[in-house]
């Protein structure tokens, strides 16, 4: 526990402080901006934002609602850059006096985003708890009454009373069908206690409906791309959209209208063979025209993992409008003449550049493993060569998603990617470097091209998740794809693809958090949003997402107190609250002052 907080510390000065040793991180920071960007943000705070639709009658007055200009989020007439966390529970709370007190503990560690579900899809009725949108049998109806549509209402309310911006995800790629399947096909999850389906309703993110709701209840081929193609459930979709956004069209809370949680070709329902990126990017611009001509306030972006398609063809090659401020060629800046697009040439060379600086630290101080004296010299046997690996799954477009193509669709506002290295490859293993710092290395790659990626659209970028399982979140952990967690059945997921074991200290959690929210920072991130917030003393009753049996079952052992939040592996909860609490809340302060 004390070793962690002096490594958190001693990680904060290490990375905030240095090379300038300034009196304050804001001073470090705009130093590094000037050499970083050059003149690109220096007349972002004085200019005037667009208007909205809404307001373009009115005059010189800016905007409450966040817009984007110069590829940087601006609200109020002053540019904003944050740092939020996710809490997709927050409308099933059992009280209004629950959701309150969440929202005020998000805004008392500085937490200025949030991002949660807005849909809560059932087949059934449920006895008990929170659902919005009926989808049985072919037809749609939405619940507007207390149990209903009012917790949004709530939820949006209090954000406004607290000072907190909602990212709203308008449904999931993920509803997995229950471990066996009831002669239909398509039983509902069993969660008797004593089974492996053990979690109440909604406490999974997963278990809160979405697009395979609309396929099997409306009884299309079972195919999960049908969502993305076929006109009724399109409609179906659009229906839903039209009743949520509409309804908070005038809300300076919402931050943005996000299309869906992790949107791609297959879910636990298998894709056709015809989904392809294309599919996915089309999809996304027919929902984000839709979203917008209902709604011209708010931004809209996509809520895609980030995946890219290197070398594929694009839907969008270019914005309407390109990005105007030239990069400079100041010392440190990007390269000049960097492709619009990753290119697979781009992807491999830098990931040899980097595995040969790896490799001459590493030199320095003892030979490589398998390594052979040539000359007086240590150099590494030779490995597969990189093009024979390929480029892998999270960059050849095989998931379905070019988060570049998609981040060019002129309805969509900013860019969203996610970062989750226990569920996804981001990138081959650097075999000089130690299992944790390929784990935290692949991390901040992949956040510095998401960076990029935006700078060449011209748009600003949010990481809307990231997280690392913990040890002791070891046991509540559940993929996104399954519901069912490791300490059950699945001995397949005790390691992952940079090949360490999934479960970190608290203390390295913290310090992966804290170089990838430094690296978000440095390389021009809009905003970051972990995941997720653990909230404990909330109202309890069985047959919803705060419940006694969640206790019984050990769902949340590590919480102190009763009525705690859900815990999907991500929850940060117990003994390391505090401290890796605070590494968000001094990343807020650092983005805060950077705007
Ligand atoms: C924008 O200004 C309004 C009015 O002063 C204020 O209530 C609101 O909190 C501001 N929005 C943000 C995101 O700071
Ligand atoms: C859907 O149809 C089935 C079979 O006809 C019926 O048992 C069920 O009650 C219907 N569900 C709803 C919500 O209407
Ligand atoms: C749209 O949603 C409303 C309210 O939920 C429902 O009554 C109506 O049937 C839906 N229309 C279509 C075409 O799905
Ligand atoms: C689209 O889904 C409907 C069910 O909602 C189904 O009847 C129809 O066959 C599907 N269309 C195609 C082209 O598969
Ligand atoms: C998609 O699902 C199909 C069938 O379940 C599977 O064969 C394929 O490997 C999956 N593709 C990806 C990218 O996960
Ligand atoms: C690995 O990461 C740890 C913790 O961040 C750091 O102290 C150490 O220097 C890193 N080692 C290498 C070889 O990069
Ligand atoms: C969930 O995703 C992981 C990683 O892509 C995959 O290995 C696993 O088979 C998937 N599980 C299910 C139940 O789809
Ligand atoms: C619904 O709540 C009531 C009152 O707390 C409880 O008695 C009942 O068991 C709950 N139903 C379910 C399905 O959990």
């Amino acid at each position: 526990m004390r070793d962690d907080r002096q490594q958190k510390n001693n990680k904060y000065s290490a990375v905030f402080h240095a090379p300038f040793h300034p009196t304050s991180a804001p001073m470090y920071i705009a130093v590094l901006w000037q050499l970083v960007l050059g003149g690109l943000l220096v007349s972002v705070a004085a200019a005037t934002p667009k208007r909205s639709r809404r307001q373009s009658g009115a005059s010189n007055v800016p905007s409450q609602f966040v817009t984007t200009q110069n590829g940087k989020f601006v609200v109020n007439g002053s540019a904003l850059k944050v740092v939020g966390t996710n809490a997709y529970w927050l409308h099933a709370l059992n009280t209004d006096e629950d959701i309150d007190n969440t929202l005020a503990s998000i805004a008392a560690v500085g937490i200025k985003v949030v991002r949660t579900w807005a849909f809560n899809d059932v087949n059934v009725i449920p006895q008990n708890g929170t659902w919005f949108q009926l989808v049985a049998n072919g037809t749609t109806s939405v619940n507007t009454g207390p149990n209903g549509l009012q917790k949004l209402d709530t939820v949006v309310r209090l954000a406004e009373k607290h000072g907190i911006l909602l990212h709203m995800a308008l449904t999931n790629n993920w509803n997995p069908l229950p471990l066996v399947d009831g002669p239909d096909g398509f039983t509902r999850r069993d969660v008797t206690k004593g089974t492996n389906n053990k979690f109440p309703r909604n406490t999974l993110s997963n278990d809160y409906g979405g697009m395979d709701v609309y396929i099997r209840e409306f009884n299309a081929p079972r195919k999960h791309d049908q969502f993305y193609v076929n006109e009724t459930l399109i409609n179906a979709f659009k229906n839903y959209t039209t009743q949520i956004v509409s309804r908070y069209v005038n809300s300076p809370a919402i931050f943005a209208w996000e299309i869906a949680n992790d949107p791609r070709c297959n879910s636990t329902l298998p894709a056709a063979s015809t989904c392809t990126t294309t599919t996915v990017t089309n999809w996304h611009s027919t929902i984000a025209q839709h979203v917008k001509s209902v709604d011209p306030n708010h931004l809209v972006s996509s809520g895609n993992q980030g995946f890219f398609c290197v070398d594929c063809p694009k839907l969008f090659p270019s914005t309407p409008t390109p990005p105007t401020p030239q990069v400079s060629s100041a010392p440190g800046t990007r390269r000049r003449g960097l492709p619009r697009f990753l290119t697979k040439a781009r992807l491999l060379q830098d990931r040899t550049e980097a595995l040969k600086k790896t490799r001459n630290l590493q030199k320095r101080s003892s030979p490589p493993a398998g390594g052979v004296k040539v000359r007086g010299r240590w150099v590494a046997t030779p490995t597969r060569r990189q093009d024979d690996v390929g480029v892998g799954s999270a960059f050849d477009g095989s998931q379905g998603v070019d988060s570049e193509d998609i981040l060019n669709i002129p309805e969509i506002g900013f860019g969203s990617f996610q970062l989750f290295p226990d569920q996804v490859s981001y990138g081959p293993v650097d075999p000089n470097l130690p299992a944790f710092n390929n784990t935290v290395q692949t991390g901040i790659d992949w956040i510095k091209r998401h960076a990029e990626a935006g700078l060449a659209a011209g748009k600003p970028v949010s990481l809307v998740g990231f997280g690392l399982v913990t040890q002791a979140n070891l046991p509540f952990f559940v993929p996104f794809n399954t519901t069912v967690g490791p300490d059950q059945s699945t001995s397949s997921l005790s390691t992952r693809q940079d090949q360490q074991a999934i479960g970190v200290s608290d203390g390295q959690r913290d310090d992966a958090y804290s170089q990838w929210l430094n690296a978000g920072l440095l390389a021009g991130l809009s905003s970051m949003v972990q995941y997720q917030w653990s909230q404990g003393d909330l109202t309890e009753q069985d047959g919803t997402v705060v419940s006694s049996s969640q206790t019984e079952t050990g769902v949340s052992s590590t919480v102190t107190g009763t009525g705690v939040s859900p815990n999907d592996g991500y929850g940060i909860n117990g003994v390391g609250q505090v401290d890796a609490q605070d590494t968000i809340s001094e990343a807020s302060q650092a983005f805060g002052s950077d705007s």
